[in-house]
């Protein structure tokens, strides 16, 4: 595995990519991977694509209240984990080339941006958008690979790409679980002991109010019997939300497309979740 740090390296590395290979294949990370990253990693190499990870911990992404420092990290061990998935390259560029003094340019969004996360984290997907435009720039990506776990994200990033004509397919991937239903998460680290046995809860409430949905129970009612359930369980809910999974709006009552979304926080540690209404 090719390790980049410069521009230049990360061109030459791609350039010789194109070479041997039909497509290359991007999983946008920001480290501290896990089984879920490595989910990514391990479906861009099945198909075929020599597979490019970045590595960039991504500082637009971050509110000024939010801890950037805190972010964990893990280089040495998260290269092991690329190599041994596979990965043709890893690329971790430092900010100044992400982000050069005088970059004045970035992605402004609306759609499926707005409510939910993006109320909760103001510019937060800005960041995530304008760093992910150019990270498909910089690699020439035919796919980049994105967990469903982060449903907004993943809403987000194809509108962007369908709205910007860029040319490149996102591949969504399921969300890989813990055994008890916890979502894998870099922040899971974070919980203490008993906020971690509390912590798949999140998952349990979401499927009990498909399951109500699906046995055509109002959605209302479920809703606001799930966020109570939440808050007795040390949950500080933002949100626990039916939505159709295309544009996140709001909707009253279940739909083909429909997805049930949640964000909380239990202590310090903020947790997110989602299922479509086929999971229960
Ligand atoms: O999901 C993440 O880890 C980040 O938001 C991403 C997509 C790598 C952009 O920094």
């Amino acid at each position: 595995m090719i390790v980049a740090r410069t521009l230049p390296d990360l061109r030459a590395a791609c350039a010789a990519l194109r070479r041997t290979h039909e497509a290359i294949g991007l999983v946008p990370t920001m480290g501290a991977l896990h089984e879920g990253h490595r989910m990514l990693v391990r479906r861009s190499v099945a198909s075929g694509a020599a597979t490019v990870a970045s590595i960039f911990v991504n500082p637009l992404q971050f509110a000024a209240s939010e801890d950037l420092g805190r972010y964990p990290r893990d280089e040495a061990g998260d290269l092991a984990a690329l190599e041994a998935e596979g990965c043709a390259v890893a690329w971790l560029p430092d900010v100044a080339t992400m982000y050069p003094p005088d970059a004045v340019t970035t992605i402004s969004l609306e759609g499926p941006a707005l409510r939910w996360e993006g109320d909760a984290r103001p510019g937060h997907f800005r960041g995530v958008a304008t760093v992910c435009a150019k990270l498909f720039g910089q690699v020439g990506a035919d796919r980049a690979y994105f967990g469903e776990k982060d449903w907004q994200q993943l809403q987000v990033i194809r509108r962007m790409v369908a709205d910007l004509l860029l040319p490149l397919e996102i591949v969504p991937v399921e969300t890989v679980r813990e055994p008890d239903g916890l979502a894998l998460s870099s922040r899971n680290r974070f919980l203490s002991p008993e906020e971690r046995r509390r912590a798949p809860r999140l998952f349990a409430v979401l499927q009990d109010c498909v399951r109500g949905l699906t046995a055509g129970e109002d959605a209302e009612a479920l809703l606001t019997q799930g966020a109570a359930r939440l808050r007795a369980d040390g949950f500080t809910p933002d949100y626990l939300a039916l939505v159709d999974g295309p544009s996140l709006a709001p909707i009253a009552t279940a739909a083909p497309d429909a997805r049930l979304i949640a964000a909380g926080r239990l202590g310090t540690v903020r947790l997110l979740d989602n299922v479509g209404l086929s999971a229960a």
